[in-house]
């Protein structure tokens, strides 16, 4: 049986535009609050390949959504490289200790060493392959090794990047050194997931917006690249989806074989779609608070479905649902997306 969203991804007709919500899986659900509570904790439940392909399920029969994403996270990628990963409640993520000396990247873990730690996240993916009806997919996922060095260089979120600027411009070939250990570990990593099971990749570039617009292929977008080139090599029935956060100064650069472009909300959809149109399909890009009215939601969804005649489209959102979202907004939200592209 083939799947909506695959299809869609490779711009075959489909009877309607499939959508799906980044961070579907997660705190707006009570249903994923009590098996959170189960776990103990977030770290716990990522590490519990049943529990994990439980709430990775939820958001499909709650929702609606006609594709599910893998329930993990990007940060397990250097949890596994030998960097201790923390959450702190309230806060976020926490690396104690940060990269800062090229000695602390030489002793991470690197290759098909670290990718074959994440055990468990592979085991998710075949137990999700029983699981999930055959129509729906599985979008499985990795951050971009820029993003990822954020975490690993300011040890936590940060508004301001100071610490991985300081290095792009003091020692760039330090940060490169990072970005390219990194990014070994991720193709194996997302290869082992497709193996797994998964039907899509999707890379997300948080933090993409942090790079002034001249140095963002160098440091972020040319590694990505890499790996979706990797990825599309061995295996291209997989469609890629690319999302980098933030960059509506990078559109005309744009380049890459992969498939889908992941469209901020920040970008008007009418430019991207000028822009990148004609080689690749669009994901995106309802403005997640508009999910707080119902007909602000309508409204947006149907304006989206009007600018995006004649171009590949999957409907999302901008970037990903807060944990205040009324559920039954979100279902809304899903419906009408369902409802104004039905052909
Ligand atoms: O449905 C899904 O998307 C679930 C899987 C998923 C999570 N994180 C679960 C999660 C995915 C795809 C991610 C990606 C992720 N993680 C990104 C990229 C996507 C984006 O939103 O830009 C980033 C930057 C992270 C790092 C991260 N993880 C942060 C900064 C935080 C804390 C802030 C926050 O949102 O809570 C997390 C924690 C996290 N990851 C939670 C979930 C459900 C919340 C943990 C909890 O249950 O308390």
């Amino acid at each position: 049986m083939s799947k909506i969203f695959v299809d869609a991804c490779f711009r075959k007709e489909t009877p309607y535009t499939p959508v799906w919500m980044m961070r579907q899986a997660g705190r707006y659900l009570p249903q994923y609050l009590k098996v959170r509570a189960e776990a103990g904790n977030f770290l716990n439940l990522c590490h519990n390949p049943k529990k994990a392909a439980e709430v990775t399920i939820q958001p499909l029969d709650i929702v609606g959504v006609d594709a599910a994403i893998l329930f993990s996270d990007i940060l397990v990628i250097p949890n596994e490289m030998g960097m201790h990963l923390e959450f702190i409640k309230g806060e976020g993520p926490l690396f104690r200790d940060p990269i800062k000396t090229e000695a602390q990247i030489d002793a991470l873990i690197g290759g098909d060493e670290a990718a074959s730690k994440l055990t468990y996240v592979f085991e998710t993916i075949e137990l999700l392959k029983q699981q999930l009806p055959e129509d729906k997919a599985l979008i499985g996922f990795t951050g971009a090794p820029w993003t990822l060095a954020t975490y690993m260089i300011e040890g936590q979120g940060t508004k301001t990047y100071n610490i991985c600027k300081k290095m792009m411009y003091s020692n760039p070939a330090l940060l490169h050194k990072i970005l390219r250990k990194v990014t070994e570990v991720v193709k194996l990593y997302m290869e082992k997931q497709i193996q797994a099971g998964i039907d899509v990749v999707q890379i997300f570039d948080s933090w993409a917006a942090a790079i002034e617009p001249g140095l963002y292929d160098e440091f972020s977008w040319s590694y990505m690249v890499e790996i979706a080139e990797y990825l599309k090599e061995k295996y291209p029935h997989i469609p890629i989806i690319m999302f980098p956060k933030g960059i509506p100064a990078f559109l005309d650069k744009v380049y890459g074989n992969f498939d889908v472009f992941g469209v901020d909300w920040g970008t008007p959809m009418s430019l991207a779609k000028e822009k990148l149109g004609d080689r690749y399909v669009l994901q995106g890009n309802m403005e997640p608070c508009r999910l707080y009215s119902k007909e602000e939601t309508t409204k947006c969804v149907e304006k989206i479905q009007e600018t995006m005649q004649g171009v590949g489209h999957i409907f999302n959102l901008g970037h990903g649902i807060l944990p205040d979202v009324p559920v039954e907004n979100a279902i809304h939200f899903v419906k009408e997306c369902q409802r104004v592209s039905k052909k």
